[in-house]
């Protein structure tokens, strides 16, 4: 994952390790879609301007819809930002995107595909190397890779690469989830699957690791000893947009947590790594979410929330109740919005509680991750109006990116009276903004082989293990009071009680 170069480097700075790999195809399955279009084609333009990507490269587009090659070309170049169109770096991006319509489910279509990529080996001097990226419906999955296998073009051999991108869901519980694992682990070695979560593709989920584990100061405090509980806020002003469909038979427990909180979660509890290799790194996550205390029935119930949203007004506009949006039933009983309370088995974290919320339609889109830290241990202020205070460290991920910390400072003036001020860092201050997708860092790693970044398949099933016993409980239970919150409100009154039955309050965001 370091070893990318950050993409505001003027010049071409594929290290050692990225020229060696760096000739490639990349092979897009589902490419008529919206991913395509408006996250992987800019994000690999963005990695051409930054010069980061090889002259030893094409994209083939593959997908059902009846596209010729132009017409392909001009479909997802609309997306790239108008001022780039017509530069050198467009037209030769341009010129490597390719098109071929393809049913995926026939297996001959495979030869077929076979020989239009030996084509452009011929044309890009590729030397056979190539990412097959499923950017398709799940259902796909197994059998693109199955096909894979059987026509030879997963096959790695006379030092050539091929990697697979699966995109998620994977799986839509932990027993799909293993399946999947194996139906592709029959074809394919761990180390050519790349899981994506575009979660880890973020800066600032990145920058977890970088500032837990290049600091100093931090780590020492950073356990049961000092740390009262952690809070992971996730929240979407979004309702389900055009994917009713898709949403209405997931809900967001499936959606959001076994993956995204998930990642959020294993990044701020994780032992240090041993080093910055991929499994090293991996290994912790995977290792503190088994760590995870599974909910049984009782705290299930006790510990969990869900919600659905009715109508209501997103910063100042009337928005649908879920019911009413297109693709969901009339009669839906899905959630769109779950809070939860979660413990760490282990010495650093035991009697330190997690709790994570996240959901659609809320008052603000914003996701942060809240570090409450215990109170001073002595008073030394108890005889003067002084308001009990403790610090908090904000880790916020989007839409401001930063980090922030609360403590106490004397208010001037003679009286004695503390007030609580904040330290912050903010990521487009520093730095400044940059217009990415997140898949920049994503598709630059799969070319480099580092998988850093991506799930491995112990570490989503330890995933779908913790979501598991909720998706039962609650599938026998199902809620009797949806809607129960308002859109453009922070969820149902229950999400709030989880904490304040425990003396706590979810961090008021402004
Ligand atoms: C996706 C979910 O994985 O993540 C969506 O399927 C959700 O439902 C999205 O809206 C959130 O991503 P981000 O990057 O906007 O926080």
């Amino acid at each position: 994952m370091v070893s990318a170069p950050t993409l505001t480097q003027p010049e071409s700075l594929l290290s050692p390790l990225a020229k060696a790999s760096a000739r490639w195809v990349l092979v897009l399955f589902g490419a008529s879609g919206d991913l395509t279009k408006r996250k992987l084609v800019p994000a690999l333009f963005n990695l051409a301007k930054a010069k980061l990507l090889p002259d030893n490269f094409a994209v083939l587009g593959v997908a059902f819809d009846q596209l010729s090659v132009e017409q392909f070309r001009e479909q997802v170049t609309s997306f790239l930002p108008a001022a780039d169109h017509g530069s050198e770096v467009f037209d030769s991006f341009r010129r490597r995107l390719y098109y071929q319509q393809a049913d995926f489910s026939n297996p001959e279509m495979y030869s077929g595909l076979q020989k239009r990529l030996g084509e452009l080996d011929q044309e890009y001097l590729t030397g056979g190397n190539y990412l097959f990226y499923l950017a398709t419906a799940p259902k796909f999955f197994g059998h693109i890779v199955q096909q894979l296998g059987q026509s030879q073009l997963s096959c790695q051999e006379n030092g050539r690469w091929r990697r697979v991108v699966i995109e998620k869901p994977f799986g839509h519980d932990l027993e799909s989830a293993r399946a999947l694992n194996r139906q592709i682990k029959a074809v394919l070695a761990e180390n050519q699957i790349y899981r994506i979560d575009h979660y880890l593709g973020k800066e600032t989920v990145q920058n977890i690791l970088v500032f837990r584990f290049d600091n100093a100061i931090f780590e020492p405090i950073w356990n049961r000893r000092y740390i009262d509980h952690i809070q992971i806020t996730n929240a979407e002003t979004v309702g389900v947009e055009q994917r009713g469909g898709y949403f209405d038979t997931a809900g967001t427990l499936r959606d959001m947590v076994p993956n995204h909180v998930m990642q959020l979660l294993s990044l701020t509890a994780m032992e240090s790594p041993v080093s910055f290799q991929a499994d090293a790194v991996r290994d912790e996550q995977a290792k503190v979410l088994h760590a995870v205390q599974i909910l049984d029935s009782e705290k299930v119930l006790h510990d969990s929330v869900r919600g659905q949203y009715g109508e209501g007004m997103v910063r100042s506009e009337r928005v649908p109740a879920y019911r009413s949006e297109p693709g969901v039933s009339a009669e839906s009983r899905t959630e769109t919005f779950v809070a939860l309370k979660l413990n760490i088995d282990n010495w650093r974290w035991v009697g330190v509680p997690f709790y994570l919320r996240t959901g659609k339609r809320l008052a603000q889109r914003h996701t942060e991750i809240t570090i409450q830290f215990k109170r001073a241990p002595f008073e030394l202020f108890r005889n003067f109006p002084v308001k009990k205070h403790s610090n908090q460290l904000v880790m916020q991920i989007q839409p401001v990116e930063g980090i922030s910390l609360s403590f106490g400072a004397k208010i001037p003036g003679p009286i004695l009276r503390v007030g609580s001020v904040d330290m912050s860092f903010e990521y487009s201050k520093y730095f400044g903004e940059e217009a990415y997708t997140g898949y920049e860092v994503l598709l630059y790693d799969c070319m480099i082989g580092d998988a850093t970044l991506f799930q491995r398949a112990d570490m989503v099933e330890a995933g779908w293990s913790i979501v598991d016993p909720m998706l039962d409980v609650w599938a026998a239970l199902p809620p009797r009071k949806f809607p129960n919150y308002s859109a453009g409100t922070w969820g149902p009154k229950e999400s709030d009680d989880l904490l304040q039955r425990d003396g706590r309050a979810w961090r008021v965001i402004e």
